[in-house]
C-alpha cells in the first residue's frame, strides 16, 4: 500500500487515511495537521519514524513535519494514555494549589508526568495557562476543562478508569 520509500509504521487502512489528508485541503499545512492528529490518535504519540513517513507522503522535508509535531502540545513524543489529563502549572493555578493537585495525580495514577499507566488508560502532563485562571486550579481532561480542582474531584474524575 505504501508508496513511500520510508518504512511504514501504519496499517494499510491508516496509510489510506493519511494519503487522503494530502488531497483534502488547498494548503498543505491544513492536511498535515490533520494527518498528525490521526497519527497521535492511533499511536498516542508522534515518533520520528511516523513523521518521516508523513513527510515523504506530503513531499515535505522531515524537519518541517518534525517542527510542527514538536511545536503543538497536542502532539507528543511520549506515549500518552488513552485519556490525557493536563494540569495547568501557570502562576494563578500554582498560587491556587496546583502543586497539591500534582501530588494527587501522581498518587492516584501511580505514574510520574508524561508516563502512561501500565494499562495505557491514563496519563497526565503539566500544561501552560489554560485560559481559565478564574477557575484555578484548572485541569484539561482530554478536551474538557475542569475548574477549581480538588483532590476529591480528581479522584472522582479518574475513578472509572483507575483500579483501586
Ligand atoms: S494559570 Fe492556570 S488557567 Fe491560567
Amino acid at each position: 500500500m505504501s508508496k513511500t520509500a520510508v518504512k511504514s509504521p501504519f496499517t494499510p487502512e491508516q496509510e489510506r487515511t493519511l494519503a487522503a489528508w494530502t488531497k483534502k485541503y488547498p494548503y498543505v499545512n491544513m492536511g498535515l495537521i490533520e494527518a498528525l492528529r490521526s497519527v497521535q490518535d492511533w499511536h498516542r504519540m508522534i515518533s520520528p519514524e511516523a513523521a518521516a513517513y508523513v513527510a515523504e507522503l506530503f513531499a515535505l522535508p522531515f524537519n518541517r513535519v518534525w517542527g510542527v509535531a514538536t511545536f503543538f502540545p497536542a502532539f507528543t513524543r511520549w506515549k500518552t494514555g488513552k485519556k490525557r489529563v493536563g494540569l495547568c502549572h501557570g502562576l494563578t493555578c500554582h498560587l491556587a494549589g496546583s502543586d497539591k493537585m500534582k501530588k494527587c495525580l501522581e498518587k492516584t495514577l501511580g505514574v510520574p508526568k508524561k508516563t502512561a499507566t501500565a494499562d495505557g488508560k491514563l496519563s497526565w502532563e503539566p500544561m501552560e495557562c489554560l485560559g481559565a485562571c478564574e477557575q484555578a486550579p484548572a485541569l484539561l481532561v482530554d478536551e474538557r476543562l475542569v475548574g477549581k480542582a480538588t483532590e476529591e474531584s480528581i479522584s472522582k474524575l479518574l475513578a472509572p478508569t483507575v483500579k483501586p
